[in-house]
């Protein structure tokens, strides 16, 4: 049964969403650094629906790898699972391969990813730009806003932490759009982290005690923001975001999805509220999580992290594949 009668998520899905990541993330395995993006996103998305399809949940793809006609996997709408009369109906935003080209390219930080929430939990996100802000749990509430300027952000985050703007560090995708906000931001002492891709983790890092990221800001992928939303519903902090559209295609696309206010403010919760699991699994080594690796045995060895909102659990799980076939030479 995928969901208790009190509207929560039983917590035994946890293991199962671990499965289905960490299929897609050995599934890329093989083909990491062989610059072959298609390929190795095709391999991740035919392995995640695989997996789901072997678990006793009745899901729903509403975040997906796009629209039906132009997606044959996991398009948004696809019913995965078993769906027996006793599994009750679940929402799934996935990415099976955050970070294609950093995979293709051999590159560090690229995840399989997803979350799961009850029916109608998760917004139902365009696949359009979002404009981002997200830090870490424990402030005041509504701190940051994109409504603010980054520097303003800063100001108020510094000011809640009692440092000077300097001591602040903050996530940014490294993108042309970005180079004024850097600018700004350097310009008051700002320590920034660029990233080449993968704003997911990004977000998330925010929220880790290690990560040394104060704040996350700038323009990414709308359904990564839900992605990243449902982690932060797992584990707290702050997250708004707001739609951008480039042309009518996009807005029409907006429109598809439900959503009638183009100019709507997001908050976490807007983009992901009840109970959320969310899991992730490293294809490649990154900041949050170490990519899919052959020990001195031979065994493919996988990381994942897997978090709650009901339960507040939060685990790094270790798993050893032993019927895994030799998957590649990179890994050694
Ligand atoms: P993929 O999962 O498609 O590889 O996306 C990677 C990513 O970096 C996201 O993390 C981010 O939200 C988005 O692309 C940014 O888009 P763009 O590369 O167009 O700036």
């Amino acid at each position: 049964m995928a969901q208790q009668d009190n509207g929560k998520l039983n917590p035994a899905l946890t293991h199962d969403m671990a499965y289905v990541t960490q299929a897609a993330a050995l599934a890329v395995a093989r083909l990491v650094g062989h610059g072959d993006e298609k390929a190795a996103d095709a391999a991740a998305v035919k392995a995640m629906r695989d997996a789901f399809n072997q678990l006793a949940i009745n899901g729903t793809v509403v975040i997906g790898e796009g629209e039906r006609d132009k997606a044959p996997m996991l398009y948004i709408g696809e019913r995965v699972g078993l769906r027996k009369n006793s599994d009750v109906s679940i929402d799934i935003a996935l990415d099976p391969l955050e970070g294609t080209t950093l995979a293709a390219n051999g590159n560090s930080n690229a995840i399989a990813v997803l979350a799961i929430a009850p029916q109608g939990s998760l917004l139902n996100a365009p696949d359009v730009y979002m404009e981002k802000v997200a830090i870490g749990p424990g402030y005041e509430p509504n701190l940051v806003s994109v409504l603010k300027t980054p520097v303003e952000n800063v100001r108020a985050l510094a000011k809640a932490k009692g440092v000077t703007p300097d001591n602040i560090r903050i996530c940014i995708l490294d993108r042309q759009r970005h180079k004024k906000m850097i600018a700004d931001l350097h310009a008051i002492g700002c320590s920034i982290i660029l990233i080449k891709d993968g704003d997911i983790a990004g977000v998330i890092a925010t929220a880790r005690e290690n990560s040394n990221i104060d704040i996350y800001m700038g323009i990414g992928g709308a359904p990564e923001g839900v992605l990243a939303a449902a982690a932060l519903n797992c584990i707290g902090g702050q997250f708004e975001g707001r739609l951008l559209f480039r042309d009518d295609e996009e807005r029409k696309r907006a429109h598809s999805c439900g959503i009638k206010d183009l100019d709507r403010i997001y908050k976490l919760h807007d983009l992901a509220r009840s109970d959320t699991v969310f899991a992730a699994t490293g294809v490649t080594d990154g900041s949050l999580l170490r990519g899919v690796y052959q020990d001195f045995r031979g065994v493919s060895v996988t990381q994942s992290l897997i978090m709650q909102a009901s339960t507040g659990q939060v685990s790094y799980i270790t798993t050893e594949h032993r019927h895994i076939p030799d998957i590649a030479s990179f890994m050694k």
